[in-house]
């Protein structure tokens, strides 16, 4: 069957399988269902069946999702390590580092594909979002498809509610946030000194700043009207404390302190 007014991004999809001899790259095809994404997909398998490796593999509805399905399809073509640390139920880190390493075998570039995306398990999106940070150090192409008409709203408004949705509109917008919907004894908050603590394990806070654990968490423990401001005077409250109180280490650590100021207390 011939595909209609698919020839450009047939050519597309060429030039992009071209342009990985100077780097992997990832192609994202979206569209609501039956629009053609599969068919697409085929058609280029079938334009490069001699001259590059393709493998498939495809998430589906299940009830209870296959935790890695599409990995498991992919191992299934590639065979080798990829399939036998699959079959031994080895770790995350293992199976995926066994997928990029089978990307860089032999002559042929690869393509992946991953059908479906919208029905992925968790870790399947875990292995999409470790596949496409690393997929410029390959000279293969990652391929994505999913249904983007997925979690449409559509609002069904009685003509005689109150407020309207014109009213609404007209009203003022307040972003809630936890202690809207319950009270903070029932909040599962992660307790300052923990919060530090993994801040500085996962290096977002340099561990060797004097006294960076004490104040970072004396500044977590106060009272702030909001995420933004807490942000904000957790930030220039570490500046503030390295500047006044260790000019000589704000001096020689600038890029130390000032990166322990922005972003470590998400
Ligand atoms: N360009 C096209 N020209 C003619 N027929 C097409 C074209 N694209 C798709 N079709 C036909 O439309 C039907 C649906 O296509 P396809 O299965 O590829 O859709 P899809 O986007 O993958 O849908 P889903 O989201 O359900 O997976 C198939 O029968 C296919 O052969
Ligand atoms: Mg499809």
């Amino acid at each position: 069957m011939d595909l209609l007014e698919r020839a450009p991004l047939l050519d597309e999809l060429d030039g992009v399988l071209a342009a990985t001899t100077t780097g992997g790259r990832v192609v994202l095809v979206a569209g609501e269902a039956g629009i053609g994404k599969s068919a697409l997909v085929r058609r280029f398998a079938e334009r490069h069946s001699a001259d590059a490796r393709f493998l498939l593999g495809a998430c589906d509805p299940l009830l209870t999702p296959r935790a890695l399905g599409p990995l498991h399809d992919l191992g299934r073509h590639t065979g080798g390590r990829l399939a036998a640390l699959l079959a031994a139920g080895s770790p995350r880190e293992q199976l995926f580092a066994a997928l990029l390493d089978e990307l860089d075998r032999g002559a042929r570039p690869q393509v992946v594909v991953v059908e479906d995306a919208h029905w992925a398990d968790e870790a399947t999106l875990d292995l999409l979002v470790f596949l496409g940070r690393r997929m410029d150090r390959t000279r293969a192409l990652l391929i994505v498809t999913y249904r983007d008409d997925e979690g449409k709203l559509v609002d069904y408004v009685s003509e005689d509610v109150k407020p309207s949705p014109a009213d609404l509109a007209r009203g003022e917008t307040r972003k809630m946030d936890c202690l809207d919907c319950h009270n903070r004894p029932s909040h599962a908050f992660e307790l300052p000194e923990r919060a530090v603590d993994r801040a500085i394990t996962e290096g977002r806070l340099s561990r060797d700043l004097p006294f960076v654990k004490k104040k970072a968490v004396e500044l977590l423990r106060k009272e702030y009207p909001d995420r933004a401001t807490a942000e904000k005077q957790i930030a220039d409250g570490l500046l503030d404390f390295y500047r006044t109180g260790y000019p000589e280490v704000y001096r020689q650590r600038r890029a130390a302190v000032e990166s322990a100021s922005v972003g470590w207390a998400m």
